[in-house]
């Protein structure tokens, strides 16, 4: 695909530098191309996010409660970037919790 290499290296990094923290652990999976979209799965098996916020973490500055004071935390702005960032190459990222527990963000860019 015809993509800007640095910038989505940044959103990818976002993605899992998240599992890590807050999951301990990431699992990645890339998707062969389908309906004109590649995906690339970003898992862990952490606490996931309330329904409710799933959406909401997108925001600048949007951390939930329980990361708030964690003193490795960020600054709330990695979901905002990498969502900019996979929109500007025509794609997008969503989360998801995972049945089994964990989260899923589910990248997605067209190829
Ligand atoms: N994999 C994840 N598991 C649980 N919570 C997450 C995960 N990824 C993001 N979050 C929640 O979403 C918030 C926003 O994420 P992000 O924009 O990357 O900001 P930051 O990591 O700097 O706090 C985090 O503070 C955390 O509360
Ligand atoms: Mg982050």
């Amino acid at each position: 695909m015809r993509a800007r290499p640095i910038a989505l290296k940044r959103a990818i990094a976002n993605l899992v530098s998240n599992a890590l923290s807050y999951g301990g652990a990431a699992r990645l999976t890339l998707s062969a191309r389908e309906g004109g979209l590649v995906r690339l799965a970003v898992e862990d098996d952490g606490p996931g996010i309330p329904e409710a916020e799933l959406e909401a973490v997108f925001a600048p500055f949007k951390r939930l409660e329980a990361s708030r004071n964690r003193e490795t935390g960020g600054t709330g702005l990695g979901l905002t970037i990498a969502r900019n960032i996979l929109r500007a190459h025509g794609g997008d990222v969503v989360l998801a919790n995972r049945p089994a527990g964990g989260l899923r963000a589910l990248a997605s860019l067209p190829a």
